[in-house]
């Protein structure tokens, strides 16, 4: 049988998980291929570890550039993550005109066009599909599964450790600090957490969604982006009385001259099914204007989930291979596209507010007297003790407004001496 083969570049989480994958499910791929992938040359500066799962040392080595030149490798995966060292392996794969995989959903975000833009004029394979949705095939949806579509909308929780981070405030009560070094010793998190919990992680898996949305490389300024830090125990009771749960959503709207690319924590109503995703989990909601709504659940994070993406791209690869083709389905394209980007600050919601109210009277009917004078429609507003000897708070839900005259009214709220912290709110799923 015909043998590819296959060089790794990172021998971490993700990297063990696409050794082991490769081994377990080697023959089960050959047949399904109609050759073989052997993997010849793993690098990574530490040869040392224990990855709890055996690789030929003969096949170990420091020296990545040398597994990118290496005649006898047709396939390169990269997953040594970050943008600096990754970026140059991934540079030099391409310009030798060898296929790469990554999962590198930093360097494809923060640097997509010069990336996209390296792999279309090599003219070779560069695909990605570990890099949104841990095991979800959500990138095959859209370019193939979907590509007599025009998307109009994603809808989706894009990050493992968010949502893991979320489930366990929900149902144990755990505090932010404990539920986030659970996630990390399950190897969920990224390297650096921040970029999970500030929501930057989800923001790069949305614009490279929003990017196949539109067909062209969408930048990551385009992005809003708020994370999960300021959600407390509070916020998610309080939710889940009005029958609504907390999630780190990525809303994505193509239309024609403009975009909107948000990620921020959302109210969503306990009937909706992005509701019941939970843990590690990761959901996305794509609406084509042929197919409706469709949705696509799965892992994700962790080894082994992302390993199978992972090693379905070598496998795509592959089969490009054997049939003696390439980028027969093209990454994203960097011509330039006329659109114009919604900042979140020009759009309408309706929000959830929490005042925290040092004591005095009838502090509520003040919140609801300023938000009304602010030019925010108000729904309800209700003082509540936060649980516990928590201090009180008002919570006030208001109808659709924009968002910069709702921020106004929250900026003058937080400075009255009667406020005791800065006031909080969290947009409803739209
Ligand atoms: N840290 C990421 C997450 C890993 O938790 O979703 C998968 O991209």
């Amino acid at each position: 049988m015909r043998e590819i083969g296959v060089g790794l570049l990172g021998f971490g989480t993700i990297g063990a998980g696409v050794v082991a994958g490769l081994r377990k499910n080697g023959d089960l791929i050959a047949e399904r291929v109609k050759a073989r992938l052997v993997l010849r040359g793993i690098a990574d500066i530490d040869l040392d570890r224990d990855r709890g799962v055996a690789a030929d040392p003969a096949l170990l080595t420091r020296d990545a550039a040398g597994v990118i030149r290496d005649p006898a490798i047709d396939i390169i995966v990269e997953l040594i993550g970050g943008a600096r060292i990754a970026g140059d392996f991934i540079r030099q794969s391409l310009e030798a005109g060898k296929p790469v995989v990554t999962a590198n959903k930093a360097l494809l975000a923060e640097q997509g066009e010069e990336i996209f833009g390296l792999a279309e004029r090599a003219n070779t394979d560069l695909y990605f599909e570990g890099s949104v949705g841990g095991t979800i095939p959500v990138i095959k949806a859209i370019r193939e599964g979907l590509v007599a579509n025009r998307i109009e909308a994603i809808t989706g929780i894009l990050n493992g450790t968010c949502n893991y981070i979320l489930t366990r405030m929900d149902r144990q009560g755990m505090p932010f600090d404990a539920a986030l070094q659970d996630a990390q010793a399950r190897g969920y998190a990224e390297a650096e957490p921040s970029l999970d919990v500030d929501g930057r992680d989800t923001a790069h898996k949305a614009v490279l969604l929003a990017s196949l949305a539109c067909g062209s490389v969408v930048p990551m300024s385009a992005a809003s982006i708020e994370g999960i830090r300021a959600i407390t125990q509070e916020d998610i009771r309080n939710a889940l009385e009005i029958e609504h749960r907390i999630k780190l959503l990525a809303f994505i709207a193509p239309r024609d001259r403009e975009m909107e690319v948000r990620v921020h924590p959302t109210l969503v109503p306990l009937s909706s099914l992005l509701a019941s995703v939970h843990d590690v989990f990761n959901a996305v909601q794509v609406k084509g204007d042929l197919s409706g709504e469709t949705l696509y659940y799965g892992c994700g994070a962790g080894r082994d989930p992302t390993a199978g993406a992972v090693i379905a791209d070598v496998v795509d690869i592959a089969r490009n291979i054997v049939a003696g083709c390439h980028r027969r389905v093209p990454a994203v394209s960097v011509k330039p596209r006329d659109m114009t980007f919604l900042r979140i600050e020009e759009t309408d919601n309706r929000y959830y507010v929490r005042v925290p109210l040092a004591s005095g009277r009838n502090l509520a009917q003040k919140v609801r007297a300023l938000l009304a004078a602010r030019g925010v429609p108000v729904a309800s507003v209700e003082r509540k003790r936060g649980g516990g000897a928590a201090e009180p708070s008002a919570i006030a839900i208001t109808e659709t407004v924009k968002e910069k005259t709702l921020n106004a009214a929250l900026a003058e709220l937080s400075a009255r001496d009667w406020v005791r912290a800065p006031v909080a709110r969290i947009r409803f799923q739209t």
